[in-house]
């Protein structure tokens, strides 16, 4: 069967959605956009991948979703339609069900009623035993607006984002210097697996960029050393903390004495500046894990993320270094994108 596709994303950002789905899915077809969301019907001939990326793998896509049904409301009953669609589904029960609205200006509006009729929904289903703790796939209901709800479903242990809207919720630590540190936090959580594993006491680190310092604060927040290279003054705890050393140089010069284990990079440059330094840290094993923000203030940021990678990518089999990158558009970023690259292991000979 032949599912349409729906990603979730930031406002403003459906075209770049677009042009990674088809520049890694290879395939082509028919879209819908509208602030917060891009709608892919694949074209005659082509199957939508039956298996779509995980949302971890997609940069700009917050959530990925199958479609299952596109259904028209009525004033007075909402949820007829819905049950309807689901009767035709040959999907027998759902592990829960999430409502949600585009993350737009058009789509905030929406919030109270999604969460005012989630238990009216559960309810209904609960009532026609089509919720199963046991079952596959997740139920998620998307209105783009009160009239209109895409009917989809997803398996959360494969392809789903676990948050709601694709949305992670994120505290803002009061002591923290500044509101970038969310990012960083944000990609801790996103984007490195085993993140407690890899970030730990009696590490050591490196921030490029690190001023005022809230990339430097999540370091120390988890027991890391850090070197804050920025010629701008840090603020706070952070200037003053034992744990970090304010170095006031230039970051594209600077050198540790020793190896470290975290690079981070949140310099306002040229991206592909970023990805050949950031690159030629790891190749070189000055810095084993790297996080960092690629900025991309022009139109093509699809093709600008695909030369920065292919910089990366030269760089690091030039040093015949195995590597991972990934990056996300992160809820926190703005015209940007937030990376993660580190060394893997040689492979066993
Ligand atoms: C977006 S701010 C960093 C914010 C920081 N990550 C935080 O969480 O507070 C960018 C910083 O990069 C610094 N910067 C830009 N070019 C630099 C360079 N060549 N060397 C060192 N720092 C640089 C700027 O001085 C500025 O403080």
């Amino acid at each position: 069967m032949r599912h349409a596709l729906l990603f979730y994303c930031r406002a403003g950002f459906e075209n770049d959605c677009r042009q990674e789905w088809e520049a890694r899915s290879g395939q082509t077809g028919g879209w819908e956009s509208e602030p917060g969301f891009a709608l892919f019907k694949p074209g005659k001939g082509g199957e939508a991948d039956p298996n779509p990326p995980e949302p971890k793998e997609l940069i700009f896509a917050r959530q990925t979703l199958h479609v299952l049904a596109d259904v028209q409301l009525g004033e007075k009953d909402r949820l007829t339609p819905i049950l309807d669609a689901l009767k035709s589904s040959k999907i027998s029960a759902f592990n829960g069900v999430w409502l949600e609205h585009p993350d737009s200006d058009a789509g905030k509006p929406l919030s109270g009623f999604t969460r005012r009729f989630t238990d009216i929904v559960e309810k209904a289903l609960n009532e026609r035993n089509l919720i199963d703790p046991k079952a596959r796939f997740r139920l998620h209901l998307f209105f783009p607006s009160m009239t209109r709800a895409l009917v989809c479903s997803v398996d959360p242990e494969v392809a789903a984002s676990p948050w709601l809207m694709g949305i992670p919720r994120v505290r803002m630590p009061s002591e923290a210097p500044s509101r970038s540190t969310l990012k960083l936090s944000e990609a801790f959580m996103t984007l490195v697996p085993d993140a407690d594993q890899l970030l730990k006491s009696g590490m050591t680190g490196v921030d490029l960029g690190a001023a005022p310092g809230g990339w430097t604060f999540q370091l120390v927040a988890r027991g890391l050393k850090v070197f804050a290279v920025d010629n701008g003054p840090m603020k706070g705890d952070m200037a003053i903390h034992p744990h970090v050393k304010h170095m006031r140089e230039d970051g594209f010069k600077y050198k540790p004495q020793h190896p470290v284990d975290w690079l981070v990079c949140d310099m306002v440059e040229q991206p592909a500046r970023i990805a050949q330094l950031i690159a030629k840290w790891l190749a070189s094993g000055t810095a084993r894990h790297a996080v960092f923000n690629l900025k991309l203030p022009m139109k093509k940021r699809w093709a600008e993320i695909e030369r920065c990678f292919e910089l990366i990518d030269q760089t690091m089999n030039a040093a015949h270094v195995r590597y991972a990158l990934t990056a996300k558009h992160l809820y926190h970023d703005r015209e940007e994108v937030t990376c993660y690259l580190t060394r893997l292991k040689a492979p066993r000979r």
